[in-house]
């Protein structure tokens, strides 16, 4: 057995060490290893892999790069795994996977309803709902963060931002558990696809009825119905377009707020003098927010597929291949922000690509960001002598979607 370190090993063999289960509480000595040997090709993947900041800020906004990334996991032919009798809405590629002009026209037409001004006014439902969450954290001497906080808010946050009934709430909670798979397309390929396939038939099944009653009776102030009326130059979204839509905002925006939740508080209760500046001035909970969106980013990486043959530094990528884009690497580059491995809320400047660049820019990052620096504020203000039970807490196999499967939190008192 060899017992070669990671500076002798070859692109192929990191991405495996990546992949080990081990690697999940810190793969960032790996993604340093990456960083170092710059754009990297890794033959046996048909991929790039790329690891400086300006790269990744570059080649994100680069027209010869597709985001329809399904072409290189399913290349045409590959079997359908949705029932014959499954909504048709089902096989709409989301527009985060679409290029222009489809994608422009799909994004502008969400964007004209899923503005700044519908996040604003979930403020106080928000607040409400995490106070609910730490009220019942108090009941006991120890609490689960991601059970008891991160897991429940950023899906309830959705549902009732669209007006899904408070009574079916649960369903969803189930369904975007069983999809997280789909985003994270990296861990365990092939294993689960049933499960994911039918939590995916289910939702769109619900969502196609929901999205038909509101034609019927639209009320207000709910995202669905303002979905319905987006309009931009007379074109609006077809009833396929806008359940998909639906789906991925349940999707996109589920786990992973729950990971910028719980990664940022797992990396204050490690530095306990930020939790105590945090508690000091609430204020400086959108620090802390940006601060772990490039430390330990919920999304680690995103990928694209070259449309043309090309290279990037020595690298030659061929037309077809994938192009992964290591985002949580790249915010370690200490050309991009000095002192990367420090956690340092106060830095002066925060430089990350946590929520994307260019046109697939995120579209919730005004809600992920409202709901993660309610939580940490309120966490850092109501939780008393909080302590981490297990240092590192155990990790989900998620390579994308990076985050743990428990936090518990020993403390003395809520
Ligand atoms: C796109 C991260 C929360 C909806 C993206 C992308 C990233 C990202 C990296 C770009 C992907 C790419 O370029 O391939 C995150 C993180 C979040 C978060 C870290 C939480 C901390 C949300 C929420 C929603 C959402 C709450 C909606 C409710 C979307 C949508 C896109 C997107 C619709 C596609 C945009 C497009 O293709 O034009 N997100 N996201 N995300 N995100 Fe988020």
């Amino acid at each position: 057995m060899s017992h070669a370190t990671n500076s002798e090993m070859s692109g192929f063999h990191l991405v495996g060490k990546l992949l080990e289960h081990a690697s999940r509480p810190d793969p960032y000595p790996i993604y340093a290893e990456f960083r170092a040997r710059g754009p990297l090709w890794i033959e046996e993947m048909s991929s790039l892999v790329v690891t400086g900041y300006h790269d990744c800020e570059t080649l994100l906004r680069d027209p010869r790069l597709s985001a329809e990334r399904w072409r290189f996991f399913q290349p045409d032919g590959a079997a359908d795994p949705y029932p014959q009798d499954a909504p048709a809405s089902v096989r709409r590629p989301w527009f985060l996977s679409l290029d222009p002009p489809d994608h422009t026209r799909l994004r502008r037409l969400v964007s004209s309803a899923f503005t700044a001004r519908t996040v604003a006014r979930m403020e106080d439902s928000v607040t409400r709902l995490v106070d609910e969450c730490l009220d019942r954290a108090a009941d006991g001497e120890t609490f689960d963060v991601m059970s008891g906080l991160a897991y429940s808010l950023p899906v309830t946050v959705i549902c009732r931002m669209l007006g899904v009934p408070q009574a079916d709430e649960r369903l969803f909670h189930r369904w975007t558990a069983q999809l997280t798979r789909l985003l994270d397309g990296f861990s365990n390929p092939g294993d689960g696809n049933e499960e994911w396939a039918g939590g995916m038939v289910d939702m769109h099944r619900y969502v196609n009825d929901l999205v038909a009653e509101r034609r019927r009776s639209p009320r207000r102030d709910d995202l669905i119905s303002e979905l319905l009326a987006a309009q931009e130059g007379g074109d609006v979204l077809s009833h396929d377009e806008l359940v998909s839509t639906i789906v991925l905002l349940l999707v996109a925006g589920h786990e992973t707020t729950v990971n910028l939740i719980a990664n940022g508080v797992l990396a204050l209760l490690r530095h306990p003098g930020h939790l105590a500046a945090l508690r000091a001035d609430p204020g400086t909970a959108s620090a802390v927010v940006e601060e772990t969106l490039r430390y330990d980013p919920p999304v680690q990486l995103t990928a694209r597929v070259a449309k043309e043959d090309m290279s990037v530094g020595k690298a030659k990528v061929p037309a077809g291949s994938l192009v992964i884009l290591l985002l949580a690497a790249a915010h370690r580059d200490p050309e991009a922000n000095p002192d990367p491995d420090r956690f340092d809320p106060s830095r002066e400047q925060v430089r990350h690509l946590g929520f994307g660049f260019g046109p697939h820019f995120c579209l919730g990052s005004p809600l992920a960001r409202l709901e993660g620096r309610v939580a940490l504020a309120a966490f850092a203000r109501r939780v008393r002598g909080p302590e981490l039970v297990a240092d590192p807490p155990p990790y989900r196999e998620h390579i994308n979607l990076r985050g743990v499967s428990e936090l518990l939190v020993s403390h003395a008192g809520v």
